[in-house]
């Protein structure tokens, strides 16, 4: 099959680099010019674990193309993916549809022949009816059928995420647009992949829905670690004893510093105020905002507690600053707030992250960065570790204790065990684990 993918952001890439893995013929178009120049060289923008391999070998294979030209990309293909950002908009936080609306517009001078443009943006309820809408007024004797096809991939494993899908949900209004999306994805239902035909507006739904879902998992067992240091339990097994319930399940329940990225605060606030749109407020996500917003700060209060209360003058050593492992994303960072209100409380901070500080020092206000973790605990009063990147979970922390002034260790990714860490003088504070609870 003819692939076009709009956009050659994140999932715009992936996607169309493991559809081209597929055995498609896909050509990615991207309004950065320098962008589609970089990728042509083979160079990827973005830092996704295995991406570069699946790129590279259908680069060279012959199936994926990368173009500045949407017609070129638009003009013999089946299916026309919209894979363009959807930002939270300033002021009023609804789903920016900008991008989306003027990618419709360009689709629809180069259409030929009978063309599927499916959404994997993240888009509101009925957005889908409006790109049908934008394609028959510029091209009205068009043969065109818009359908959503939403995304549900991970940063940092989303290849895998990609090729082994927990389901395919496909929101077509026809059975010919269905069956054309079906043999997009064709080598994995074959491997029995779950595939989810619906309606568009359905689809768009689902997207939010599973986002909101998950957003709500992380922040309830965040709100059970608060009650459990307060009770003396312990919030990991709390979440096994529960999640072994197949109605609950095992996954999303570690407690943390709150969810951040680039999905899951813009698409629960998009998602909250489509519900205030159509007058059906969606109160549970509501709170799920609220209560992960000031989740981030109270994590700082965490650590000047665990310093005595005070830590004016203080150097506190932060390791992990994007909002998750394998991947050098700090959107909506948990970090960015903690280490504001460290400094706000007269801290001194030095950052350490495996790939993300490029990235940190144009988000994170000004502050000292080492290039190991070792380095950023010289001279430390604290540590703290804000992300669980793997090469946290085996710190040497004899050379740590060594290398710090002071012996604070706060966990705020639950990766060590208390006695681990207090071994080597270290007082250890973790999440929802009191004392000797763990
Ligand atoms: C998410 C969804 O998982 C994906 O399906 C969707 O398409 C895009 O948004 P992503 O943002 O890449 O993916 O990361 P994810 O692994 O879901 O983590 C999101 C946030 O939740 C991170 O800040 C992470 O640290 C936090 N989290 C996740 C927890 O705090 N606890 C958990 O148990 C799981």
């Amino acid at each position: 099959m003819n692939i076009a993918m709009i956009g050659a952001g994140y999932v715009g890439l992936v996607s169309g680099a493991c559809l081209a893995d597929f055995g498609h013929r896909v050509t990615c178009f991207d309004v950065d010019e320098q962008k589609i120049a970089s990728l042509r060289r083979a160079e990827i923008p973005i830092f996704e674990p295995g991406l570069d391999r699946v790129v590279a070998e259908n680069v060279t294979a012959g199936r994926l193309f990368f173009t500045h030209h949407l017609a070129e990309a638009v003009a013999d293909a089946d299916v026309v993916f919209i894979a363009v950002g959807t930002p939270s908009r300033r002021g009023d936080g609804f789903a920016d549809l900008t991008f989306v609306y003027a990618a419709a517009r360009m689709i629809a001078q180069s259409l030929s022949g009978f063309t599927v443009v499916a959404t994997k943006s993240t888009v509101p309820i009925g957005t889908g009816d409006e790109v049908d809408r934008i394609l028959r007024e510029e091209n009205p004797g068009a043969d065109v059928a818009v359908a959503s096809n939403p995304e549900f991939l991970r940063e940092g494993s989303a290849i895998e995420d990609f090729k082994r899908p927990d389901r395919i949900v496909i929101g077509a209004e026809d059975d010919r647009t269905r069956e054309l999306l079906a043999e997009v994805y064709r080598p994995l239902y074959l491997n029995d992949a779950p595939l989810v035909f619906t309606t568009r507006r359905t689809a768009e739904l689902i997207k939010y829905a599973a986002n909101a879902f998950l957003a709500m998992k992380i922040t309830f067992i965040n709100e059970i670690a608060d009650l459990c240091e307060r009770t003396g339990a312990n919030v990991q097994e709390v979440a096994r004893g529960i999640g072994l319930d197949g109605r609950i399940g095992p996954k999303f329940l570690n407690a943390g510093p709150g969810f951040g990225g680039s999905c899951f605060p813009k698409d629960t606030l998009a998602f909250a105020k489509i519900g205030q749109d159509f007058e059906a407020p969606l109160r549970l996500v509501e709170t799920t905002i609220a209560v992960n917003d000031q989740r981030k700060r109270a994590m700082a209060r965490k650590v000047v507690a665990a310093c005595g209360g005070d830590v004016r003058g203080k150097r506190i050593a932060v390791l992990g600053l994007t909002f998750k492992p394998n991947t050098d994303d700090m959107r909506e960072s948990p970090s960015i707030v903690i280490v504001q209100a460290l400094l706000d409380a007269g801290a001194e901070v030095v950052g350490y992250d495996p790939a993300g500080i490029e990235a940190a020092r144009s988000v994170l206000p000004p502050i000292d960065y080492a290039d190991t973790a070792y380095k950023a605990a010289e001279e430390a009063d604290c540590l703290v570790i804000v992300t669980e990147w793997n090469e946290f979970r085996s710190l040497d922390l004899e050379q740590l204790s060594r290398l710090m002034r002071g012996p604070v260790f706060v966990d705020l990714r639950n990766i060590y065990r208390r006695h681990e860490v207090e071994r080597f003088g270290f007082s250890y504070f973790s999440v929802g684990r009191p004392n000797g609870a763990e």
